[in-house]
């Protein structure tokens, strides 16, 4: 494709007029966000950015965040450590059920809620959210920071998540303690963020973690391949069988309206927009990637 940013804008005209869903209301900051705003970007390997719409709009990280603590901890923690913790079977269920594992209490995988906070869990508790933002931000090419006041709606409101944090912390799979797990977990979630820097997070997985236009090697190969396995199989949670039908990349959603898919070797799709379909990604989105991978010939199969 030569104009991929013409095209993306032609894709954005398309996608614009799917309004349904709604925007997720289990914290006032995200209840009262503009449903309306719509953007699209492409980061590719090679280090070119293609944009469409509201690309560097603001908005929460939310779970678009879980792959890449995932990540950090596989890569800080090591395999071992990490795989005795958290499994990488798909759970088949929404992002917040409760899916421990009878007998051990380990989550079934990273991308969970449970999987993401026994994630956050194994990195080191002194500046771990620090940690956290440095590496998005190395990843976005850009400084990123978390917002106070979403981060603390998140903690007021996330009993669940405290809850499992807890349970965890019974079964020995939680390595910290789960009030201040919780709270990283919930201020990483809080990390603002735009569909352009997805974009290069993405396409940093795309090149193997080598994040496109620093050319720093941010993520060793082993560990992308892991974490695009997971994606493949969870990220999607329990729409993970028709995105990879009609999709058929790696992919990951968050609450915020956030939503990122990889090409090996090729490039990261990145979209934004609030309005969310019933296992909590964006309706948009979703419409968004599955034209583009379609049209682009993206589908792995
Ligand atoms: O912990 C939660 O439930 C939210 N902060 C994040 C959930 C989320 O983004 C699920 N993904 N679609």
């Amino acid at each position: 494709m030569d104009d991929l940013t013409g095209y993306l804008a032609d894709v954005h005209r398309r996608v614009l007029p799917f309004t349904d869903g709604e925007v997720a209301s289990y914290i006032p900051a995200l209840a009262e966000a503009d449903p309306e705003p719509f953007g699209i970007a492409i980061a590719t390997v090679d280090g070119q950015l293609h944009e469409a719409g509201d690309s560097r709009t603001q908005f929460s990280l939310q779970s678009v965040s879980k792959p890449f603590t995932y990540a950090l901890a596989l890569q800080e923690a090591g395999f071992e450590a990490v795989d005795a913790a958290i499994d990488v079977e798909p759970s088949g269920e929404a992002y917040n059920m409760i899916s421990l594992q009878d007998e051990t209490g380990h989550p079934d995988n990273a991308l969970i809620n449970a999987g993401a906070i026994a994630a956050t869990s194994l990195l080191p508790h002194k500046g771990r959210m620090s940690r956290l933002l440095r590496f998005y931000s190395s990843l976005a090419d850009r400084q990123l920071h978390a917002d106070a006041s979403i981060a603390m709606e998140e903690v007021e409101n996330g009993h669940r998540n405290l809850a499992m944090a807890h349970l965890m912390r019974s079964f020995d799979v939680l390595g910290d303690d789960p009030v201040e797990t919780t709270r990283d977990y919930c201020a990483a979630c809080a990390t603002m963020i735009t569909a352009a820097d997805l974009a290069w997070m993405a396409a940093t997985l795309a090149n193997s973690g080598r994040q496109p236009t620093t050319g720093e090697q941010l993520v060793e190969p082993l560990v992308v391949q892991r974490v695009l396995s997971v994606m493949t199989m969870s990220g999607m949670y329990d729409e993970a069988g028709w995105w990879m039908v009609r999709v058929g990349l790696p992919g990951k959603s968050g609450v915020g309206g956030g939503l990122i898919a990889v090409a090996p070797g090729q490039l990261g799709l990145a979209a934004f927009s609030p309005r969310l379909n019933e296992h909590g990604s964006s309706v948009r989105g979703v419409r968004t990637c599955e034209v583009v991978s379609r049209e682009l010939d993206l589908h792995v199969m």
